[in-house]
């Protein structure tokens, strides 16, 4: 008897997999192992102790609120500093213009139900972050690849769509994208969003990593092209902790609206706890201080990845070069598969997360995504080493194949 027959799950969940990522980090962070593939921040980075002290501090003075069920929208406070770190920006924002979520993941998931039903297209930079493909799956939507390049999600191929039925929603991770890297352009930004706009296409801006900037200048977020139809989310996760689960969604009134309705059904509202403990740690917390100490570690860690690159990597190899962020994303040589690459990495206890699960489009090159954050520079350079040395044996092993084949196939052309 299948699964299905058995237990009836509804055809969301049921046409839904599991993140092949997920199943890869479950080996990838055994405690042998030296992983470059799981996104997480570096735990040294957390401020443990000022968020020690901010929540005795909150449960000494407002146990009652703090342990309270909360309002939807979120904590005010926490509300009101979000906003001014928009304005801030330059992009002009009223704390009434913040929902608070459980992560940026929750404003990709409220997102997704608010505008994919059944069928419906939803425009995704290829390849993407595969938790937000989850999330459109569970919509039973349908994700229409962009191929993308250095310059982010290639506008250009826009136009393109137009002959088929409106996409209705455009997902996209602006700056330091999750698994590449890559920053969309500030040209490309404003043809993305007037593309949009023309067709009264919603964007939804991910930037969980726009922070994390540790060289180069600011891009202008997308909101600052258009404030009703785009749907900027953003969080503490990579700034402060992940595990205190808190975002927030900044949207136009008639959007927030329908996205509190949802909220409200999902969790009634984010934790109050968490919400009055970053806001409290904020009164007094240098953020701006603790952001550079951020930027400064993933600047080294970064630059320690991309020296030992170039010293183990074998010729065919490409990557990039972010100037933020937490990932760098590997081009094999050809002929050299992710999947083995990293099968014969875990056998040598070193972990890297194989790039095909992340494309809509199949892709005849093989990449790896690389996380150097969570990772000392002298890890980084011992584990690229054996990294190094997987890829030069494969890629060897994949050109004797080559040769042998144009041999056979000389000879067989022989007269
Ligand atoms: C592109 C992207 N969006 C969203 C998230 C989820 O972040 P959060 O912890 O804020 O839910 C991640 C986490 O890695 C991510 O890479």
């Amino acid at each position: 008897m299948s699964i299905r027959s058995k237990y009836p799950f509804s055809r969301r969940v049921s046409g839904t997999a599991p993140s092949a990522v997920r199943e890869i980090l479950k080996v990838a962070e055994q405690p042998d192992v030296l992983s470059f593939a799981g996104g997480l921040p570096a735990p040294e980075l957390f401020p443990a102790e000022a968020i020690a002290e901010a929540a005795a501090s909150v449960l000494a003075t407002e146990p009652s609120s703090a342990l309270q069920y909360g309002v939807t929208e979120g904590h005010a406070p926490l509300r009101e500093w979000v906003a001014a770190r928009f304005t801030g920006q330059g992009v002009p924002t009223r704390a009434d213009d913040i929902l608070i979520t459980h992560g940026s993941q929750q404003g990709i998931d409220l997102v997704a139900r608010a505008f994919l039903d059944r069928g419906d297209r939803v425009v995704v930079e290829d390849p993407t972050y595969l938790a937000a493909l989850q999330a459109f799956s569970l919509c039973e939507a349908v994700p229409v690849p962009v191929a993308s390049d250095d310059d982010g999600l290639c506008t250009e191929a826009l136009g393109e769509l137009d002959g088929a039925e409106a996409p209705s929603l455009v997902y996209v991770v602006p700056t330091f994208q999750n698994p590449t890297g890559r920053s969309l352009a500030a040209s490309r930004r404003r043809d993305l969003v007037r593309w949009a706009t023309a067709r009264g296409v919603p964007i939804l801006a991910d930037e969980p990593y726009a922070d994390i900037r540790f060289a180069g200048e600011p891009l202008p977020p997308l909101v600052a092209f258009d404030q009703d139809l785009v749907i900027q989310l953003g969080t503490f996760s990579k700034t402060l902790a992940p595990g205190l689960r808190i975002g927030w969604i900044r949207a136009s009134e008639p959007i927030r609206k329908r996205l509190t309705t949802l909220k409200q059904a999902s969790d009634l509202h984010t934790s109050t706890l968490n919400q009055r403990i970053i806001a409290r740690l904020l009164e007094t917390f240098d953020f701006e201080g603790h952001l550079g100490r951020v930027r400064e570690t993933y600047r080294a860690r970064h630059g320690a990845m991309h020296l030992a690159l170039q010293e183990w990597m074998p010729k065919g190899t490409a990557w990039t070069r972010p100037e933020g962020g937490l990932f760098v994303w590997l081009s094999l040589p050809p002929g050299v598969h992710d999947l083995d690459v990293f099968q014969a990495a875990i056998a040598r206890k070193v972990a890297v997360v194989p790039g095909s699960p992340f494309f809509v489009t199949p892709q005849p090159r093989g990449h790896l995504r690389l996380s150097f954050g969570n990772r000392s520079e002298a890890h980084i350079a011992s584990g690229l080493r054996t990294l190094g040395e997987v890829v030069r044996d494969l890629a060897a092993k994949a050109e004797r194949t080559n040769v042998t084949k144009s041999h056979a196939s000389a000879q067989s052309l022989a007269p």
